[in-house]
């Protein structure tokens, strides 16, 4: 709580900038040797540029690589359970650096076939030129995406929603209900109950009541934009693009 108190008197100051430049160069002095030692036994590896990795995920090039392996694992585990992943289209909306993504072709079967989309192009453009057997698109901030109607079988956005407005949101289920076929997988993560400790009491009261509750230190899709989304404002957010939850995952 804390914490949320000291960032809002940060960004009042302008200072929000100042202080993620420091924090790039904490983590990357911290994980000096790990990033070495990495780089070392696995000089094939692609990594994209180390500012990207503290942005999107961690600058921690094993966590980055070897736990998007079994990151990957795990999302095919759920996908496997509603939808035979043979021949069919995945695009990972919000594919950031593709940490997860670029796993999916060397473990599905070469019948699939693979997108990537962002709204940041610099990593789009990293991903179009180091990572192979996927298509990488880019997309705005608000939608469209760039696919016809009824195109995709699955897609998939991993934290993504949780750095988007509300607008944002009706908005974006709409048009992922659009390029998704009319028996597709949407699978999405968000910040629900398992973050609630971030809210302040009030926000907690607003929260519990179906709102959506942000905290705004930049301007929406950066991870300084963070949303929490109750299961009550989830399930209204679905209902209004007749969306059926097969599974929610607490
Ligand atoms: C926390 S990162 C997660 C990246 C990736 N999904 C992963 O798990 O490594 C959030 C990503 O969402 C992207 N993003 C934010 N708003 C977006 C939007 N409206 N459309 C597409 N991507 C968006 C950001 O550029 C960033 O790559």
């Amino acid at each position: 709580m804390k914490k949320i108190i000291l960032k809002k008197i940060l960004s009042h100051l302008n200072l929000l900038s100042i202080i993620e430049q420091i924090n790039f160069y904490r983590q990357k002095w911290k994980n000096r040797k790990s990033n070495k030692k990495f780089k070392k036994n696995n000089p094939k590896v692609k990594l994209p540029p180390d500012f990207y990795l503290y942005e999107t995920f961690n600058l921690n090039y094993d966590k980055f690589y070897t736990n998007g392996i079994p990151t990957a694992t795990w999302l095919i585990n759920h996908l496997s359970q509603f939808k035979k992943l043979e021949n069919i289209s995945i695009l990972d909306w919000g594919c950031g650096t593709g940490r997860i993504l670029r796993h999916l072709p060397l473990t599905l079967k070469k019948t699939n076939t693979f997108y990537g989309t962002d709204y940041n192009k610099k990593y789009v453009k990293w991903c179009s030129e180091n990572l192979e057997g996927i298509h990488f698109k880019n997309n705005d901030l608000h939608p469209p995406l760039q696919f016809k109607d009824d195109f995709l079988d699955i897609i998939y956005g991993i934290s993504i929603f949780t750095h988007l407005s509300e607008e944002l949101h009706y908005s974006w289920m709409t048009e992922l209900t659009r390029v998704l076929k009319n028996n597709g997988l949407l699978f999405l993560t968000t910040h629900g109950d398992a973050h609630t400790f971030k809210l302040l009491p009030k926000e907690l009261e607003l929260y519990n009541s179906g709102s959506l509750i942000t905290h705004t230190y930049k301007k929406e899709g950066n991870r300084l934009f963070a949303s929490y989304q109750s299961p009550k404002f989830l399930k209204d957010v679905f209902a209004k693009n007749n969306l059926i939850v097969l599974n929610h995952i607490p």
